[in-house]
């Protein structure tokens, strides 16, 4: 075992790592934000010297009734489950400001509606509000300026339906907006920017392009009838936003009802304690190097959580908890798992297929010894072979009732031992040669060791190591 002052010491580097890591992601995102706030200022200044400033009294109440609609909308948006992103219908009313109001006009009403939603109503800190009034500016000055180079003509008097300046102003604007807060979204959580995009705007990419014309249907009813041509559109959209919130709940709940199935295993057992994250977070990690694309690595990922779901049936409770080897007969039983796992996930039906295939087959070996089916070769699903081998990580490199946690170096003469065997050949290749991986897996495993019961070593074992049954 590890003697104390050595523990402490590890802890203490490991400590000042993360706090350097967490400080210079700090200074970074400042940064950033300052940039971008930068960029506004100039945006807003070059647009000031370019206004001409007849304000005519159709165009203040314009502005007035667009501002009040973009308060609502804003102030009715909906959280979503990455970070603290906020996503809402705001966009159609600061896009059609973009097609009535002349361009520093459009870039106060996006500033002015973030910044009363965001200091006064929500009272956010002052670089997020910095940050989200900026992007705000910068994305509805792009904005204009594109609907103007391609001919656009913003107007309060007349509308012109020409298809070109709306689409790209429009899609200027999303992806202005979309980039600049995944970026700042990747940069403060440490995740990958193309995943955070996909995460954050991909389940909403039918829903922005099909809401892409009701900016320009609403400019166009404010300049038919002005208030009651917007209460006209604003009724019938808040109804559509209802229901989009709706979805948006019902997904949520669904995450939500799998982390406790997690928690409801994991309650058994305070040895694997985090066990199931860390896996689905290591089997994550896996697919990704391994190129799989992003929606079958969600679905090992699910896979990867779920693995072990079905130990929480009674029959299996006294054999976790047992502080003994295990009988033959009992052994047996404990292997049984990963058929009444992938049995109970079956019945959520957007579990079924590969994410059900998955954990039934997590403990089939490579070479065909493992259970339940003695499945061998490629004919093991690829989710089973990557839980088997981000189990068995995690496995060694925590504690356990009847060992402390491997050193790292001693995990990968391990896997290299056991490639082709238990492990697939190459993903083994793929985890031993990962720095992205090493890292994830030395810093999960130390935060792991902190918060699991120090375990007295009552039986160490020369057998090599296998993922755990
Ligand atoms: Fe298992």
């Amino acid at each position: 075992m590890q003697p104390y002052s050595g523990r402490f010491l590890g802890a203490t580097l490991f400590n000042c790592a993360m706090t350097l890591q967490h400080s210079s992601r700090k200074r970074l995102l400042h940064f950033y934000v300052y940039a971008v706030a930068l960029g506004a200022v100039i945006a807003l200044v070059v647009a000031a010297w370019n206004q001409e400033w007849d304000l005519s009294t159709r165009l203040v109440n314009g502005l007035i009734v667009i501002l009040g609609l973009a308060l609502l909308a804003e102030l009715t948006s909906v959280k979503m489950h990455i970070g603290t992103s906020t996503m809402s219908i705001v966009h159609i009313p600061l896009i059609a400001s973009v097609f009535l109001f002349p361009p520093f006009v459009a870039m106060l009403v996006g500033a002015v509606t973030l910044l009363v939603v965001e200091a006064v109503v929500r009272r956010k800190p002052v670089i997020k509000i910095l940050f989200n009034v900026s992007k705000e500016i910068l994305a509805l000055g792009l904005a204009a300026s594109f609907y103007h180079a391609l001919g656009g003509r913003h107007s309060v008097d007349r509308f012109d339906l020409a298809a070109l300046p709306l689409v790209g102003a429009a899609i200027a604007y999303s992806t202005a907006t979309s980039v600049a807060v995944s970026f700042a979204v990747s940069l403060s959580e440490r995740l990958d920017f193309g995943e955070t995009w996909l995460r954050v705007y991909g389940g909403s990419l039918v829903y922005d392009v099909f809401s892409t014309p009701l900016p320009a249907f609403l400019a166009y009813l404010y300049v038919w009838k002005e208030l009651f041509g917007v209460v006209a559109l604003a009724v019938p959209l808040f109804v559509v936003r209802h229901i989009y919130v709706q979805n948006l709940r019902l997904e949520q709940s669904g995450r939500e009802l799998l982390e406790l199935m997690v928690k409801n295993i994991e309650a058994r057992d305070p040895y694997t304690s985090g066990h199931s994250q860390r896996v689905a977070q290591y089997a994550r990690m896996i697919a990704k190097e391994a190129g799989i694309s992003f929606r079958h690595v969600e679905q090992i990922a699910t896979a990867a959580l779920l693995h072990d779901v079905g130990k929480t049936y009674e029959e299996y409770g006294a054999l976790i908890r047992k502080e003994g080897k295990l009988t033959p007969e009992e052994k047996r039983l404990l292997q049984s798992h990963p058929v009444r796992s992938a049995e109970l996930i079956s019945t959520i039906s957007t579990l079924q297929g590969a994410i059900e295939k998955a954990v039934r087959h997590h403990h089939e070996n490579f070479d065909g010894t493992g259970y339940p089916d003695g499945l061998s070769g490629d004919d093991i699903p690829i989710g089973a072979r990557i839980i088997m081998i981000a189990d068995t990580l995690d496995a060694m490199t925590t504690d356990r009732p009847y060992r402390t946690a491997l050193p790292f170096e001693r995990v990968l003469e391990e896997v290299r031992k056991f490639a082709g065997k238990q492990f697939d050949p190459q993903l083994a290749e793929l985890v031993l040669n990962s720095s992205a991986l090493r890292r994830e897996v030395a810093a999960t495993s130390h935060m792991a060791s902190q918060t699991t019961p120090v375990a007295f070593n009552r039986a160490s074992s020369s057998k090599p190591e296998r993922a755990v049954v």
